[in-house]
């Protein structure tokens, strides 16, 4: 069937569905901020343009300030727009925002387990180890640097093969970043030629495309619809299966090899646990919760990586000055006798620097991923209730320092990797800034630097 056969069945659908649709919803979502009027069933979807949504609810949000509410089909989202209300909902009130909204394509999967969709003690327990696990190899005998670096040099042999030759980076870029995560997970790097390996490179590869794609977006508007409609959106679900079982498979190999005594990686370190949990009966800590686990680390760690790295290149590509004074600073602090270590980024203010503006002007998961309030909260004189419906936090970044040459404008906080979406303890705004990557500019000034330009997009 061709997508307007399906279009036209889907919004047959639709209108059957929202015919008979309760309209208990509204009472608690009475008090909502205020935004553009929905129409039924599509909500606001005809006032966006659903390619460039960011951009549309960007410029609602010039109409309808820095909180308001938008319907994604017949589901309220509410909308933060701008610094101010972000530091106020994501870092003063972290514990209240720390929920996780509707993300239908991976929740048809998850059904709510794991780190990335997961809620409640669960996520918090789960997420509480995964750190402190991490912690522990990067300071482990064969620490995460290590690990790293041993991986660059891989990519760097890939590279030195094609001679200068012009070369698209992509793949390569792709089974570095996978790598590491391997390395850190299973305990194993593969060669960029396996083929196992490489089919998990697709399916990860696939899923985001499918995501992003038209089919995703109806899927991510009309869940409750589109899960029982064919067509290419129900692949991802299937992906994630596929996914499962590779990590089902590595779970079963870790099993057999197990040493307590030394872990050599996450999934060991989960096995541990799960043995020392066995006798609580409301323990987190289990076969399923493990596999969840393993492959959002997998999935949220592989393409994040890779295209930020792709993205980087392409920037300085455009801005050759840039790329200059990066080699310049290279060149002084660590030569060409070695490779570099985390103790140069001290000395390295300004590659600092152009590491985290790339970060944020490739905003490279644009929407992020919807957060919900734990409980019923007043919010800047609005209720936000508890429950169905999603909070979506946008910074606008809208200017850039990348090419200034101001002091103030080549340094930039340093702070942890990891995402604090919802910390027991809080981030301070620079450490939530920095880990959180480009879906927040917490992390850089909330006004541009005098004299700094504005930011122009890449060509
Ligand atoms: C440049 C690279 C990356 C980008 C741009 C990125 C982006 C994001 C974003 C936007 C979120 C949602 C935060 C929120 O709740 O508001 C997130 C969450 C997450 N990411 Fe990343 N990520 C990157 C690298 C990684 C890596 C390397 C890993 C793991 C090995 C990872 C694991 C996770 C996990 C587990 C979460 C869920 C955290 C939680 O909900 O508590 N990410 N990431």
């Amino acid at each position: 069937m061709d997508f307007s056969g399906t279009l036209s069945i889907l919004l047959a659908i639709c209108i059957t569905c929202w015919l008979l649709l309760p309209t208990r919803r509204k009472k608690n979502w009475s008090h909502l901020p205020p935004g553009p009027t929905p129409v039924p069933l599509l909500g606001n979807m005809l006032q966006v343009e659903v390619k460039e949504l960011i951009k549309s609810l960007r410029k609602l949000s010039e109409t309808y300030g820095p909180i308001y509410t938008f319907h994604l089909g017949s589901r309220p989202c509410v909308v933060l727009s701008g610094y101010k209300v972000l530091k106020e909902a994501l870092i003063d009130k972290a514990e209240e925002f720390s929920g996780r909204g509707d993300f239908p394509a991976v929740q048809m999967w998850s059904h709510g387990n794991g780190i990335v969709y997961g809620t409640g003690e669960r996520w918090r327990q789960l997420r509480r180890f995964a750190i402190s696990t991490f912690k522990n190899f990067g300071m482990g005998k064969r620490s995460m640097e290590e690990r790293i670096k041993e991986e660059a040099q891989y990519l760097v042999s890939e590279f030195r093969k094609t001679e200068g030759k012009p070369f698209d980076p992509t793949f390569f870029l792709s089974c570095a970043g996978s790598n590491i995560i391997c390395t850190l997970v299973f305990g194993e790097r593969f060669e960029y030629t396996d083929e196992k390996f490489l089919t998990l490179l697709n399916l990860i590869n696939s899923n985001w495309k499918l995501m992003s794609s038209t089919w995703g977006q109806l899927l991510f508007t009309f869940p409750k619809i589109m899960r029982h409609v064919p067509g290419p959106h129900r692949q991802i679900y299937k992906n994630y299966l596929k996914l499962a079982a590779f990590v089902g498979e590595q779970l079963k190999m870790h099993q057999e090899l197990l040493d307590p005594n030394n872990p050599r990686d996450f999934i060991d370190c989960f096995l541990i646990k799960i043995q020392q949990e066995k006798n609580n009966p409301t323990t987190h800590f289990n076969d399923e919760t493990m596999s969840k686990t393993t492959v959002n680390l997998f999935f949220a760690g592989t393409e994040t990586v890779s295209s930020t790295l792709r993205y980087g290149l392409r920037i300085l590509l455009r801005h050759p000055e840039i790329e200059e004074k990066l080699h310049e600073e290279i060149d002084r602090v660590i030569g060409p006798h070695r490779s570099p270590c985390m103790e140069d980024r001290s000395r390295m203010p300004y590659t600092d620097a152009v590491l985290h503006e790339i970060q944020r002007f490739a905003d490279i998961v644009p929407m992020g991923v919807p957060h919900t309030v734990t409980r019923d909260i007043q919010f800047r004189g609005y209720t936000l209730p508890k429950g169905s419906g999603s909070v979506w936090a946008r910074a606008w970044p809208s200017w850039s320092c990348l090419s200034s040459s101001r002091p103030s404008c080549r340094t930039s906080p340093s702070g942890p990797w990891w995402h604090p979406r919802r910390s027991t303890s809080r981030p301070s705004p620079a450490a939530w800034g920095a880990s959180r990557g480009p879906t927040s500019s917490a992390s850089f000034p909330a006004e541009p630097h005098p004299g700094c330009p504005p930011r122009s997009a890449p060509q």
